[in-house]
């Protein structure tokens, strides 16, 4: 795992999105691995300034992002498909029919679940996985215990991603309470992930994901066993590392082409 630690979110931000900019311009049909939530807003508005000033082109790239509530359809506001329109997707040239969100309102969720999986196969499978983490060390909505090799599933979110995602619903008691997720093992297969997390929040999460036992019960730990994750902190997110030391020292002697760019 390559572990990096920038002063602030603006800067790993940054960094991020010429990290998908790059994987862009070298496979202009790249497949792309998408995430909600606040954390990576920053790297999509850096995205948008780099399509509209810098011409960053986005007509054949292929996006699959990784949840969806279950019942919140395409319009609602809190949706993810939502989310992605508003934030990211109508700001740029990509073509609608090659974005992908599970779709929570699905008659048969197992078989939206396994139709889902198909489609990352028969795109090529995902050359660059964008991922946040949850307080409680999730990724995407597989929440603690739940299986690291699992595919596509339907989970139940624990209390404390309700409470960490109640606000914009109003209450716990408006939101769903089910989603539908890429399993572990569908984000291990990606050929690369950038996983980001900043501030206070997740200082524990963070440590676990990183120099904790792998284990279901920190999810994000499974990034120790791909070949190339690299995961983006703050100093505030990074406080509680024992090894931070460490990695700044990595960071600093690397070869320029085993740099992050
Ligand atoms: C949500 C999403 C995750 C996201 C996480 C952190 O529950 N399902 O994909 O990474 O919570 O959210 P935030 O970035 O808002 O802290």
């Amino acid at each position: 795992m390559e572990v990096l630690i920038r002063d602030n979110p603006d800067v790993g931000c940054l960094l991020g999105a010429k990290m998908f900019a790059s994987v862009i311009r070298e496979k202009p049909h790249a497949v792309l691995g998408l995430a909600t939530g606040r954390t990576p807003l920053r790297l999509y508005q850096e995205l948008i300034r780099m399509h509209r000033d810098e011409g960053l082109d986005f007509s054949r790239v292929t996006t699959f992002n990784l949840d969806e509530y279950v019942g919140l359809p395409a319009t609602h506001d809190q949706s993810y498909r939502y989310f992605m329109r508003e934030n990211f997707f109508r700001h740029i040239n990509i073509d609608q029919t090659r974005t992908h969100v599970p779709d929570g309102t699905a008659a048969d969720l197992h078989t939206e679940c396994r139709g889902y999986e198909q489609k990352i196969a028969d795109a090529g499978g995902i050359d660059l996985q964008l991922l946040g983490l949850g307080r409680n060390g999730h990724i995407g909505f597989n929440e603690p215990t739940g299986s690291l090799r699992s595919r596509t599933w339907i989970k139940i979110l624990s209390e404390q991603t309700l409470k960490d995602n109640s606000a914009v619903f109003g209450s716990i008691e408006k939101m769903p309470k089910h989603a539908l997720t890429m399993g572990i093992g569908t984000i291990l297969d990606a050929k690369r992930i950038l996983l980001l997390a900043f501030g206070p929040a997740k200082v524990r999460a963070v440590e676990h994901m990183i120099e904790g036992p792998l284990a279901a019960i920190c999810p994000g730990s499974a990034l120790q066993q791909h070949p190339r994750a690299t995961v983006i902190l703050d100093e505030n997110s990074a406080a509680g590392l024992h090894y931070a030391d460490h990695y700044r020292w990595i960071d600093q002697h690397k070869f320029d082409w085993q740099r992050t760019k």
